[in-house]
């Protein structure tokens, strides 16, 4: 998994709540002041609140150390920052990832328009951003692009090669070596390098290119037959730690998302390019791309635009997490209909799947741009509270151990969650003797939550277990959904003998 962040910049303007993990989101950010009793943003984090940086390295810091601890070990984090807090984001990552993890520092250009504000009289007018980037390990090599393959248009009994006559440098300098000056022979004539120049290859490297038949000389040059497997065959563009206006700037990026998701309010978005190089240089084709400041959603954007480029074979994930920041009542943004950040980075997957899923064509036929949406919440399933002075009340409110409002789906996303199931897993149902059964990952778990549970269900899951032939499969029911307590022990029996791995009751 890699990572792509893009926090707020903390100018003064982009809000940021202090943490406090024991709250609500909204109780906390009430009782911080940062919104009113509507849940209306109502502050930001002003320079002379006097903990200015404070505040926003509090809000950073616990979300980096679980960024580091859910990054797969050859995972790469970049994390988009501003001059407000470059310096201070490098030494809280420093610190979390290492600093021998610290790759280096991208500048991308941002902006082309100039300010004509008061500022621009006493203050540099930036043009840049820079996007951080560290990895979990050192070791780690990106992916780069490929500008051209070499050519090897000889062929001999070996295969095919290329000739390659030996180069020559200066022998003086820092790079002066004594035993880079040496005769090459090919056992008819031989040659040494001019005077003051020295050979590019050491002696051992071009007595093996001879002893294996790929050296000779011509016309005084020594000519090596350069064979795809000596060396890298493709010539690359580096991994730039630059990335121009080309790529796209905070100008045109606001644009373009304006057309396609119309007023949206957002004044820094990225460009989906500069995200798509990103994920291009870091991730192999099956990688998942957390962003944890997902704000319009210009990374699943980016994701899924770079696996329409794949063709068929790009089939990256990506999450998004987005706090459910409530847009400004008397905006347009809300009045098109998006009352949070969340809602208009739902419609931007919306809108920008099917976009290049028509732009695609034949290659989007296997394109996946579905998606779904969660929302943090409690359980779903109650905690045993029962009021002592009324038990007989709390008995039978108890009867029903769901939280009230909660759909069957919601409980068993939950219990998918319980288990270590991967939420993209596919969830079907079906009917047995009229109960509704879950089946999630073709079989792999089942679920039953209805009431007046007898055997033949438990019969009707076998059978579909069989026909879908799981590595191996659970059942789940609800602790009181059994028509008897009988049942439940002849059901137990029934999918022990028929091969089920677990069964549990919730
Ligand atoms: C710079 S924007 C991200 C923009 C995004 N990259 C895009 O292209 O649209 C920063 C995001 O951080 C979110 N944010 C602000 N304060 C936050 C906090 N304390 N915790 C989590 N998210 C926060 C905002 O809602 C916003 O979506």
């Amino acid at each position: 998994m890699s990572k792509n962040i893009d926090p707020p910049y903390n100018t003064g303007e982009d809000f940021v709540y202090p943490d406090n993990f024991h709250d609500s989101i909204e109780n906390y950010k009430k009782i911080t002041g940062q919104v009113d009793d509507e849940g209306k943003k109502i502050g930001t984090n002003t320079e002379t609140s006097g903990r200015y940086h404070t505040n926003w390295l509090n809000m950073m810091y616990p979300r980096l150390r679980l960024a580091r601890n859910l990054l797969a070990d050859d995972g790469v984090i970049f994390v988009s920052v501003d001059y407000n807090e470059n310096f201070n984001c490098r030494t809280i990552l420093n610190e979390i990832f290492g600093l021998s993890n610290f790759i280096g520092e991208i500048y991308w250009e941002s902006k082309t328009k100039s300010q004509n504000t008061e500022t621009a009289y006493n203050k540099l007018q930036p043009k840049a951003e820079m996007i951080l980037v560290y990895t979990k390990q050192l070791k780690r090599r990106f992916n780069l692009i490929v500008k051209e393959l070499k050519d090897y248009p000889l062929s001999d009994e070996q295969g095919n090669y290329r000739e390659y006559p030996l180069e020559v440098m200066n022998a003086t300098g820092i790079r002066g070596r004594e035993t880079m000056i040496y005769d090459v022979s090919d056992g008819i004539s031989t040659v040494s390098p001019p005077p003051g120049k020295q050979w590019k290859l050491g002696q051992d490297q071009v007595a093996a290119y001879k002893d294996s038949g790929n050296l000779f000389i011509r016309e005084g040059k020594v000519i090596i037959k350069m064979r795809p497997e000596f060396e890298r065959n493709e010539t690359t563009e580096p991994f730039w730690g630059f990335f121009s206006k080309e790529l796209g700037t905070a100008e045109n990026a606001k644009s373009d998302l304006t057309e396609l998701i119309g007023e949206h309010g957002f004044e820094t978005v990225k460009p989906i390019d500069v995200i798509k190089r990103l994920i291009f240089h870091a991730t192999e084709k099956n990688d998942i791309i957390l962003d944890f400041f997902s704000g319009s959603a210009t990374t699943a954007h980016a994701v899924m635009q770079l696996n329409a480029d794949d063709g068929d074979s790009g089939k990256r994930k990506f999450i998004m997490v987005q706090l459910p920041e409530l847009t400004d009542k008397k905006s347009t943004t809300y009045k098109a209909g998006y009352v949070n950040v969340s809602e208009i980075g739902k419609e931007r997957i919306r809108r920008a799947g099917e976009k290049i899923k028509s732009e695609a064509g034949l290659f989007a036929q296997n394109l996946d741009v579905g998606f779904k949406v969660f929302k943090l919440d409690t359980s779903n399933i109650r905690k045993w509270q029962p009021d002592y002075d009324n038990l007989e009340v709390s008995l039978l409110d108890y009867v029903d151990n769901f939280v009230e409002g909660r759909t069957e789906l919601d409980v068993v996303y939950e219990i998918m969650l319980k288990y270590g199931f991967d939420l993209t897993y596919s969830v079907d149902e079906f009917i047995v003797s009229e109960k509704k059964v879950y089946s999630v990952g073709y079989g792999m778990l089942m679920i039953c939550l209805s009431n007046g549970i007898k055997p033949d269900v438990a019969e009707g899951i076998l059978k579909r277990v069989k026909e879908l032939s799981p590595e191996s499969s659970r059942v789940v029911f609800k602790d009181n959904g059994f028509e008897k307590d009988s049942d439940k022990t002849n059901i137990k029996e029934i999918l022990k003998v028929g091969g089920i791995k677990e069964f549990i009751t919730i």
